[in-house]
């Protein structure tokens, strides 16, 4: 009986452990990786991001996870983010920020927008994975910000619009 409990606890340990890795803890991978086709909200949040893989917008878009997935349906989907942003180069600020260029942007730095005091000084740049966890759940990732959207709860449809987004809003970094 004591033997089991023994082996049960360092199975545990063992599973922490790799829970704790794959939330990226462990060092990074070269490819950024986002929670892929994953459905559930990651934790990740802006406090936790640590250092990122930062690549242009072409390299992310020949990660599988995008090059893979149907952006006309990215494109259906941000029609949401349209409410709010502008994604053209020169775009207005409307309630939101203009995104063009956001990718390897830093968080709250689009020119002439008054942004929410915590996203300010988020001090973090938007790369893919931060956008997945961002649009996976606003609230969590950055409490007190004011973008006033649930999120987008499928990670292929997180997938999708991230893909559309790299597509229209790459500012040639
Ligand atoms: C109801 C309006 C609304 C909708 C819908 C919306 N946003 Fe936002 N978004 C905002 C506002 C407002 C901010 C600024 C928040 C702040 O200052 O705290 C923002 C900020 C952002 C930022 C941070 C930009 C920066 O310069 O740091 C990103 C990225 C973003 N939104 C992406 C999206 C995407 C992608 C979608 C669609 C899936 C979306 N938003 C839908 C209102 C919206």
């Amino acid at each position: 009986m004591r033997v089991v409990q023994k082996m049960s606890r360092a199975i545990l340990i063992t599973l922490i452990t790799a829970t704790t890795c794959s939330l990226g803890s462990c060092g990074q991978s070269g490819t950024d990786a986002a929670s892929g086709t994953n459905t559930r909200a990651p934790s990740l949040t802006a406090a936790t991001l640590g250092e990122q893989t930062v690549l242009s917008p072409k390299d992310y878009l020949a990660q599988d996870k995008y090059a893979a997935v149907d952006t006309g349906r990215g494109e259906a989907l941000s029609m949401q983010c349209r409410a709010c942003h502008t994604l053209e180069q020169g775009g207005a600020n409307v309630s939101g920020p203009n995104l063009f260029g956001v990718f390897a942007r830093t968080a709250g730095s689009a020119p002439d927008y008054l942004y929410s005091e915590v996203l300010a000084a988020g001090g973090f740049v938007w790369t893919p994975r931060a956008l997945d966890a961002w649009l996976a759940q606003p609230f969590a990732f950055l409490p007190g910000n004011r973008m006033s959207f649930p999120g987008l709860t499928d990670g292929n449809d997180r997938n999708a619009v991230i893909a559309y987004l790299l597509q229209v809003t790459d500012g040639g970094t």
